[in-house]
């Protein structure tokens, strides 16, 4: 192959999948996902919205998980309270934008945009990505700051994306484009000095005179007298209200998740101080479907002790019932109302996850006054922060007890609070099963989180993992205590959880067995990589026993771990082999066994002379697991693999992976 037809064959092959991208992702998102009904009364059009509140500056984001959000809002609050500009703030699947061009040209637009998949905007931008294509904005002006990670190949691709349609339809960048990365751990940083430098040349195109600086609250707090039906006390949405009669939803989807009962959990290392936790999911009274291949999104919840932690930080009085109400009508609340302080803690916000030095210079206001300069010295050197505070893993109770040597940070507003912690995101899992062959229930194979700091000696702790561990382990024996470091209220607001059960919701991923069963697959899930494999496995086999097997393709499977302690599902495997007939091959790296270390990698280098084989008989390939190296380390392997069997250079090896990758004959699904 010479280099003109592979850039040929490049391009069709983008020109096809960008065309099926937009119809598969618009179809996923309006027949179940996330529903894109917006969120408030009236208008959504855009120019009206800003006419209807007087706003005088809008912020738009895209984002999948979160935290472009959190910027996007942060950003927002800044302008607002330090500028006293009415800024109206929103999610760009919430909004119709079609009349973006007839926005008042001194109307600024700061965009925030994340980028997900293979380099694509967030699940929700759809629609926006499609808009831009197309727009005229000869009169918009706009900053834009994107959110990425650099381990990903496409980098900020969304963002960058954005600004090279904004570009095209003639609108006008104010200051740089700003390109956040999860990667180096510097998003936070990456904001801060994108944030400094924009304002300084926004200075330029309207009027930001300070007007004053400390905590200025968006939302009204007022204190409830009792609990009534209407409480919240952990329930993510009204459906599960005793108002409601805790009727749970018909369509279920990120808005509306169903809290659905754990048939069974169990430990699948063997080891000591490690943890996997295997938890199967019945779905057999609910309307979620799946298909193999798929993710699962569960929604956790915090530890006793972390909850406990935080409120003596604060020293907040777990049982006051409170209620919110913003002070700008097109503003959402954060979590739902009324509800208690110590269930906002426990079951709404992040009170565990790194902290920012942005969160810490606006706490600073409120620091205890023996440390208030330090700290606020603190919050304004990056170095120092990520010394202090970055490097220990502190959580934000551990920082500031840590700062002011154990004394309560009392004079910090509960509002403040609220409004500076990130809301609790769902996670991820890749599920295990297959939608064929366990059709009522959903697998998760799940690696506990428990990282020793090398600094302080704590261990940090993941949320949704210890709790799955502390499910496992109540559910085999309901006689176990204080095995784990931290401990869960499992039964839930209003022992909704009780008998074991959590909230999920499915997000349909594109990362899926062929349909025509006689290709080939080569599957490389190191580690917990390995969960959607077993899914894929079981999938097959079932086709099996269903008597649709003629002509199977042959299938490899590329595993990795440590010693035969840590490998998943070991039982399970020589079974799945025997009913593929010959068909599945697995080949195992085990790395700690002997001197010299053993990865997928080198087995795939093994076993060269098979790869290439079925890669001309047109094999897919599959990569599941770490992103940060391994996933990367597997497609140099492949790369020179493919460089030697067809005698071309490394580089073009790396153009026909991209466009495997663009035709779906290679897909990732790695974190
Ligand atoms: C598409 C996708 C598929 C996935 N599939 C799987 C899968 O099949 N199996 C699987 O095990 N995982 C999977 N993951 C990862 C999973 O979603 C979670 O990220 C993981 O389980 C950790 O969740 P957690 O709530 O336990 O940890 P979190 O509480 O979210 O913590 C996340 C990490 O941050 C660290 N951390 C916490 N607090 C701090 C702090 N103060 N300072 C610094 N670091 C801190 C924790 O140690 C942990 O490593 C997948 C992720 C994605 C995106
Ligand atoms: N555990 C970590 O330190 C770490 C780091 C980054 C991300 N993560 C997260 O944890 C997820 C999976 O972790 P896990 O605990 O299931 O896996 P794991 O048990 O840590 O690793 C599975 C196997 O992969 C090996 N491995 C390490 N580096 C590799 C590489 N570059 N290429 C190929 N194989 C490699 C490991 O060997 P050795 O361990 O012997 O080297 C081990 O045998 C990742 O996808 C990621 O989200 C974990
Ligand atoms: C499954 C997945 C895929 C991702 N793909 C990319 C990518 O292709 N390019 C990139 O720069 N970042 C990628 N990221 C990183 C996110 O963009 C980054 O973590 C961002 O901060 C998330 O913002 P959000 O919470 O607003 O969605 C990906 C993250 C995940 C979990
Ligand atoms: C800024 O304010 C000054 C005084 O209030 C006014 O004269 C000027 O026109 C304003 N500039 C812009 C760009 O709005
Ligand atoms: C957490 O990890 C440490 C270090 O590996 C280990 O000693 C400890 O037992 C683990 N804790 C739990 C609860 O598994
Ligand atoms: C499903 O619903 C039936 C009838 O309400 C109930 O008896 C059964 O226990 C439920 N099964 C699960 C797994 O919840
Ligand atoms: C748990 O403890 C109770 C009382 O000590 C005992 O009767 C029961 O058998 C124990 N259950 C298990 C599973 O060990
Ligand atoms: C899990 O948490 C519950 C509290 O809901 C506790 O009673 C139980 O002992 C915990 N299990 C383990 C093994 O720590
Ligand atoms: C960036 O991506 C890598 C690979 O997925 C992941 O291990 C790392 O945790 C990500 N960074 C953040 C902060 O999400």
């Amino acid at each position: 192959m010479n280099g003109t037809d592979l850039v040929v064959l490049s391009a069709i092959l983008v020109a096809a999948i960008i065309y099926l991208k937009f119809d598969t992702l618009k179809e996923l998102i309006l027949s179940n996902d996330d529903d894109i009904s917006a969120t408030h009364g009236g208008s959504n059009d855009i120019v009206q919205m800003m006419q209807d509140n007087d706003k005088n500056y809008l912020v738009l984001y895209a984002s999948q998980t979160g935290t472009a959000e959190d910027y996007a809002k942060r950003f927002a609050k800044e302008l607002k309270s330090k500028f006293g500009l009415n800024v109206l703030c929103q999610d760009v699947e919430n909004v119709d934008l079609e009349n973006l061009h007839n926005l008042p040209s001194h109307i600024i637009v700061s965009f925030f945009i994340s980028t997900y998949g293979e380099g694509d905007f967030p699940d929700g931008a759809v629609n926006f990505e499609q808009y831009l294509s197309t727009a005229q904005l000869s009169d918009l002006k706009y900053t834009l700051f994107g959110l990425g990670n650099y381990t990903y190949e496409f980098f900020n691709m969304a963002a960058k994306k954005a600004l090279k349609m904004l570009t095209e339809a003639d609108a006008t960048l104010i200051g740089k484009l700003g390109l956040g990365d999860d990667g180096k751990g510097t998003t936070e940083e990456d904001y801060l000095s994108w944030k400094e430098e924009t304002l300084e040349t926004l200075h330029g195109f309207i009027n930001l005179s300070e007007e004053s600086t400390g905590f200025k609250p968006s939302f009204k707090l007022s204190f409830v007298d009792k609990i009534s039906d209407d409480t919240y006390l952990g329930e993510l949405t009204s459906d599960y209200l005793p108002s409601n009669n805790f009727t749970p939803p018909t369509t279920v989807s990120a808005k509306h998740p169903y809290v659905t009962p754990i048939a069974h959990a169990k430990e699948l290392f063997k080891s000591v101080g490690r943890n996997c936790i295997h938890t199967e999911f019945d779905i057999s009274n609910t309307t979620i479907k799946y298909q193999t291949g798929d993710h699962i999104a569960i929604w956790p919840f915090n530890a006793n002790e972390k909850v406990e932690q935080f409120m003596t930080t604060f020293a907040l009085q777990p049982n006051k019932i409170f209620n919110l109400e913003p002070l700008d009508p097109t503003m959402e609340l954060p979590f739902p109302c009324p509800t208690t302080i110590e269930t906002a803690l426990r079951y709404y916000l992040e009170i565990t996850g790194p902290v920012s030095r942005e969160c810490l210079s606006v706490l600073s206001e409120f620091a205890p006054s023996e440390i208030k300069e330090y700290v606020i010295s603190l919050s304004k050197d990056k170095d120092a922060f990520a010394q202090e505070i970055t490097a220990k893993k502190f959580n934000l109770a551990d920082a500031l007890l840590y700062l002011s040597q154990g004394q309560a940070w009392s004079q910090v507003p509960w509002e403040c609070l609220i409004e500076t912690l990130s809301i609790i995101t769902p996670r991820y899992y890749s599920i295990s099963s297959a939608s064929n062959a366990d059709p009522s229930t959903i697998h998760v194979t799940s690696i506990v989180e428990n990282d020793t700091n090398e600094i302080t000696g704590s261990p940090t702790l993941g949320v949704t993992t210890n709790l799955l561990r502390n499910i496992s382990l109540n559910m085999n024996d309901p006689n176990s205590t204080k095995i784990m470091p931290v401990q869960y209220d499992i039964r839930g607001p209003r022992n909704l959880y009780g008998g074991h059960k959590l909230p999920i919701h499915i997000r349909h991923s594109p990362f899926k067995l062929p349909t025509d069963l006689s290709i080939p697959i080569i599957m490389i899930g190191p580690g917990t990589g390995v969960a959607p494999f077993r899914g894929f496995i079981r999938d097959r086999v079932h086709s099996v026993g269903s008597g649709d097997a003629n002509n199977m393709g042959k299938m490899m499977l590329f595993y990795g771990c440590r010693n035969e302690d840590d490998f998943l599902y070991q039982e399970e495997w020589p079974e799945y082999s025997s009913k593929l007939d010959g068909n599945f091959e697995m080949i195992v790296a085990l790395s700690r066994v002997s001197d010299k270390k053993c990865y997928v990698q080198h087995k795939l280098k093994e076993r060269q002379q098979d790869l290439v084989e079925l890669l001309n008989q047109g094999a897919n390939i599959y990569v599941c697991g770490d992103a940060v190296r391994m996933a990367k380390d597997v497609q140099r392997s492949i790369c020179e693999m493919i460089s030697q069997d067809k005698g071309i250079s490394i580089e073009d090896a790396g153009e026909m992976i991209k466009a495997m990758k663009n035709n779906g004959k290679y897909q990732e699904d790695v974190w």
